[in-house]
């Protein structure tokens, strides 16, 4: 069976507070990563693996997100008198076509679960992919095609996982495994932000994920977990009697952008492999000393 997944949620409703005082006025997810922000490396990872609509759940002090995909005339303009082409095209590149994108809000941050449950109406009933910016894959074939391209075989839920060391497993949702063949995983459990030493497993949900619209009947329930939240993981949880659900090893690197270090990192990487930095960057990281 063929299945499409055209549609992708990007929830950057969230506080950002582990990045103050950066994100007293500017969204985390227009953090740049050399030059470009989270959100556009999410967004281009989505059109490479085919998404056609754009689905954003905002929130109070994220309006820079939307001025970023919509075009900016009198840049282009005046960059235009200048004959500064190469820049023309940045400006273009980060522009969405109009109709292709939908802004919903989500009034209080009230957990990632919430925050899917706000685009309820705009994905409908069809399985669909949810980015969080701020996991930022590295990767050959990007993250989210990667996974595209399997779900066909899975259907259901699937998610990308990371084996993570056991005292990093109360950072994350876990999964419990009823099998395992080293790149797909078959899920019979998962639990947010196990306590530690508690974890069924080491193997960590990260911020891909393809969702059955199944997952919105619990989301409509609004019930709260981990944090007082309303947590994602528990509506995935409670479909595993309806639903299939796998979880995916995905080729390449990946940086958590939303702790400083991850982001730091995710920094030196981008820049090292960039052809009209990456000599310069080298030589420049040697002058330091540490
Ligand atoms: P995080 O768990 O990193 O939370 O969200 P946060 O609030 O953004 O950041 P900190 O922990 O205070 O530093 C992961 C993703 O989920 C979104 C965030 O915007 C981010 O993209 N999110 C989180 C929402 O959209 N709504 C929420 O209520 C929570």
């Amino acid at each position: 069976m063929t299945v499409r997944i055209r549609k992708a949620v990007f929830p950057v409703g969230g506080l950002g507070t582990r990045f103050l005082p950066a994100t007293k006025a500017m969204p985390k997810e227009m953090l740049p990563v050399v030059d470009k922000p989270l959100i556009q490396y999410a967004v281009e990872e989505a059109i490479a693996a085919g998404i056609e609509h754009f689905i954003f759940v905002t929130g109070h002090g994220k309006t820079a997100i939307e001025d970023h995909f919509d075009s900016n005339i009198p840049l282009q303009v005046q960059l235009q008198k200048e004959g500064k082409e190469d820049l023309v095209r940045f400006l273009k590149d980060s522009t969405l076509e109009s109709g292709k994108i939908s802004y919903t809000r989500q009034s209080e941050p009230k957990g990632l679960g919430h925050a899917v449950w706000c685009a309820r109406d705009l994905v409908g009933d069809e399985p669909f992919a949810v980015l969080l910016p701020d996991d930022l894959f590295h990767c050959k074939v990007p993250c989210l095609k990667q996974m595209v391209d399997e779900y066909p075989k899975t259907a259901g839920n699937l998610v990308a996982i990371e084996d993570v060391p056991e005292e990093k497993t109360s950072h994350y949702g876990i999964l419990s495994l009823s099998s395992d063949d080293g790149k797909m995983v078959k899920v019979n459990g998962m639990v947010e932000k196990p306590a530690p030493g508690t974890a069924p497993s080491r193997c960590a949900i990260l911020g891909r994920y393809i969702l059955s619209p199944e997952v919105f009947n619990e989301l409509d329930k609004q019930k709260t977990g981990a944090k007082g939240e309303i947590q994602l993981t528990d509506a995935m949880a409670e479909t595993l009697d309806k639903v299939p659900f796998h979880g995916m090893r995905v080729e390449g690197k990946r940086f958590d952008c939303g702790n400083k270090i991850g982001f730091l990192m995710a920094n030196i990487e981008y820049a090292l492999d960039r052809p009209d930095l990456s000599e310069e960057f080298k030589a420049a990281l040697k002058t330091l000393s540490f």
